[in-house]
Formats: C-alpha cells, sequence, structure tokens
C-alpha cells in the first residue's frame, strides 16, 4: 500500500487510523490531491483555512503552514490526522472541531469534503455560509462519482453562486461564492420520529444512523431487551441516536448508561434524546470515542451493540472486531455482550473465538441477535 503523498513539493507519510496493511485502504484520494494543487495554485500564504470532513488527516498535513480550523464529526479521523501530524513531525497550528462548532473568526479558505449525507451536508454548509465573508474562497472536493444535482443545489441554497471544475482523475472540484443576500433560517437540521410502543420520540442530529426511522436490526433488539439488570452499568457501543441504550433504561430504571460513539451528532442525538425522554439525567453519561480505547477492565454487565460494518464508503469487519474485543476487556466477569446483526455477517464466528461462547437469544429473516460471556 502507497503510504507516501507526494504533493507540491512536499512528501508526507500517511496512514489511515487503526494503521493498516489492506491496500485498499490508502489514507487519501484523488480529490484530496485535486483540491491540494488547486490551492497552491493559488499561492496564498498564511491564510486561515477551515478544512471540513478530512478523512484521515491529508490537508491538515499538506497545509501545515496556515493557520487551521479542522472540523470533523468523526472521532477516528480526529484519531487519525494527530498520528500523522506525529509520525510526520509536524506542529501546526490547528484548532479542532466538532460538527456542531463553528470557528470563530470569519475563514480566509473553506475546504470541504462532501460527506456521505446530504443531510451533514446541508448542516455544515449552513455553518459555513454563516461565517464566512463573500472573499472567502468555498471549495467543495470529491469523487465526480459522489457530486451530484442535489449537493450542488446546497450549495447554491446556503452559500451563493456555485460551480464545478473539469474531471481530473475521476474528481471534482465544486466552487461556490458567498451571497449576501442569502439567509437562511432552517436552523433546525433535526429529524424525528416517534419510537414504537413508548411515549419517547427520537431526535437525530443531521447524518445520524437511522435518522428517519427505526433501523429493523435495533427493532428485533428492542424486543430483547435485558429487563433484570438492578442498579447495573451499561454501555451502548456505538449509540447512533441512541435508540438501543434508551430501551434498556426503559426497561431498567435503576441501570447507568453510557453512550458512546466516533460520531459526535450521534453522541449529541443520544444526549438530546436522554434529556428529552427523562426527567433525571443522574445515570448517563455520553462519550465521543472510538470503540473503547482505553477503558479501565471488568466495569460493565452489559454491552449492547449493533455494530457498524462499514467506515465511511469502505466496507470492513474491522470495527467488529474492535467492538468485540474492547468489549471482551470491559465487561466484568459474567458481563453479557448482545449485540444485533445481519446473518450474512457470521458475528458468532468472532464472538466464538473471543469469548468462547455464543448463544442465539432471537433471530429473524435477516438478523439475529447474539450473546457472549465473559466468563
Ligand atoms: C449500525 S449503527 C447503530 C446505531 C444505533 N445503535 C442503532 O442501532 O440505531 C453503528 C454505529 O456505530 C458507530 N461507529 C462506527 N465506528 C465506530 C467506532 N470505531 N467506535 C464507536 N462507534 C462507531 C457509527 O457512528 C454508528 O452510529
Amino acid at each position: 500500500m502507497n503510504t507516501l503523498l507526494n504533493i507540491n513539493d512536499q512528501e508526507i507519510l500517511l496512514n489511515r487510523f487503526p494503521k493498516s496493511n489492506d491496500k485498499n485502504l490508502q489514507a487519501w484520494d484523488s480529490s484530496d490531491e485535486y483540491v491540494l494543487n488547486h490551492l497552491h495554485s493559488l499561492n496564498l500564504s498564511n491564510a486561515k483555512i477551515m478544512i471540513v470532513n478530512d478523512s484521515f488527516g491529508t490537508l491538515a498535513c499538506a497545509l501545515k503552514d496556515h493557520q487551521l480550523f479542522w472540523q470533523s464529526d468523526s472521532y477516528i479521523a480526529k484519531c487519525a490526522v494527530e498520528q500523522n501530524i506525529e509520525d510526520n513531525q509536524l506542529s501546526p497550528t490547528i484548532e479542532y472541531l466538532d460538527s456542531l462548532t463553528a470557528p470563530k473568526i470569519t475563514p480566509d479558505v473553506v475546504l470541504i469534503k462532501l460527506p456521505k449525507s446530504n443531510a451533514l451536508l446541508a448542516q455544515q454548509l449552513q455553518l459555513i455560509g454563516e461565517i464566512i465573508s463573500h472573499d472567502t474562497i468555498v471549495i467543495g472536493f470529491a469523487k465526480a462519482k459522489d457530486v451530484h444535482n442535489s449537493g450542488l443545489k446546497l450549495f447554491q441554497k446556503y452559500i451563493g453562486d456555485t460551480t464545478t471544475s473539469l474531471a481530473k482523475k475521476k474528481s471534482r472540484l465544486i466552487f461556490a461564492t458567498k451571497n449576501n443576500a442569502i439567509k437562511n433560517n432552517d436552523n433546525d437540521h433535526l429529524t424525528s420520529w416517534p419510537l414504537p410502543d413508548t411515549e419517547l420520540t427520537i431526535f437525530n442530529h443531521a447524518g445520524v444512523f437511522a435518522n428517519n426511522q427505526l433501523d429493523i436490526g435495533a427493532q428485533l433488539m428492542l424486543e430483547n431487551i435485558p429487563k433484570d439488570l438492578k442498579d447495573g452499568y451499561v454501555i451502548d457501543l456505538g449509540c447512533g441516536n441512541g435508540v438501543l441504550g434508551l430501551g434498556v433504561a426503559l426497561a431498567n430504571p435503576e441501570a447507568t448508561v453510557r453512550f458512546t460513539d466516533e460520531s459526535y451528532m450521534s453522541v449529541a442525538s443520544a444526549r438530546l434524546n436522554c434529556e428529552k425522554g427523562f426527567e433525571s439525567q443522574d445515570r448517563f453519561e455520553f462519550d465521543w470515542h472510538d470503540c473503547l480505547s482505553g477503558y479501565d477492565y471488568d466495569q460493565a454487565d452489559l454491552i449492547i451493540s449493533n455494530p457498524p460494518f462499514h467506515q465511511g464508503k469502505t466496507v470492513t469487519d474491522h470495527i467488529a472486531w474492535q467492538m468485540f474485543h474492547d468489549a471482551y476487556r470491559t465487561l466484568k466477569h459474567g458481563g453479557t455482550l448482545r449485540i444485533v446483526g445481519n446473518r450474512h455477517l457470521a458475528y458468532h464466528i468472532k464472538l466464538q473465538r473471543i469469548f468462547d461462547n455464543c448463544t442465539t437469544v432471537a433471530s429473524n429473516s435477516k438478523f439475529v441477535i447474539l450473546d457472549a460471556i465473559k466468563y
């Protein structure tokens, strides 16, 4: 796998996070190169640059001589940029921002890689539109196959006049200029839906998993929530909007529930749902984190999860592996990992290997609920 990016007279060592030898998992793509080359041709020095959705820190490393405001929804992306900055022994001036926080200055340049979801793009462009001036250079970038009219319309709606470049190496740039007449009042990018058989409404920040309806795997899990946890300690691992942990909290009024996810919008949604659904917040905890890395051994009675099987656009089982290993470490002896997964993912093989046991709790034609106990 190529880990050395040669760009604009710099050689940068770049890895994904976690590091991988898989040749399909390169840390940058041709759209990163296209936007960096374009920016280089503009000959800017000492610019204040806002970078949005830099998957593994390529832009942050390459633009190290500027003042950087680096915004991402992904905790993994933040780990990657920190790792790559360290590996290249760089010391950029960089402020890290979560996806609901804007820089306190007006950037000279905004570089935004198109995210997977148009809902997240709309929320990010609205936030950008509120802090830029007519002189700010706004450039979107992505693989050409990911640049659709629907996305371009969002640049038009939230920023102003929008044009696109020619495609180069199957990538495309989007140029937008702030139109000061645009005033968007649709500040509310939340979606919501009622949680069946409860009085709860599930709210979702932009781009969160299952933001329009209950996931069918999660539904099967909610039909199989343990009810005997008393004052146990439960972790909802990869919580999304928190629907599984909320199910645990409803069925076990004394249990403490910790919601963790690598997506900031997810953790923010889970927090909002606890605030809206429960009077007391004392038994809820929230953590923007990569799986359970660094968690203490032997602390949880139950870990509940609907694991992801892709990272960004790449299908992978490494996150499930990491979640299961981390869960084994973090569970108390006698504690249970309960997961829901698509049958074809065959999670029972992984669980059997790590826990040396695995039982099927429930199943339907598509999904299976599995328990593994740490003895
Ligand atoms: C299939 S969704 C499940 C969401 C929610 N539990 C549900 O059932 O609707 C998987 C979740 O795992 C999160 N995730 C992905 N990689 C992660 C990681 N390394 N650490 C923690 N969470 C992660 C995703 O952001 C996503 O919210």
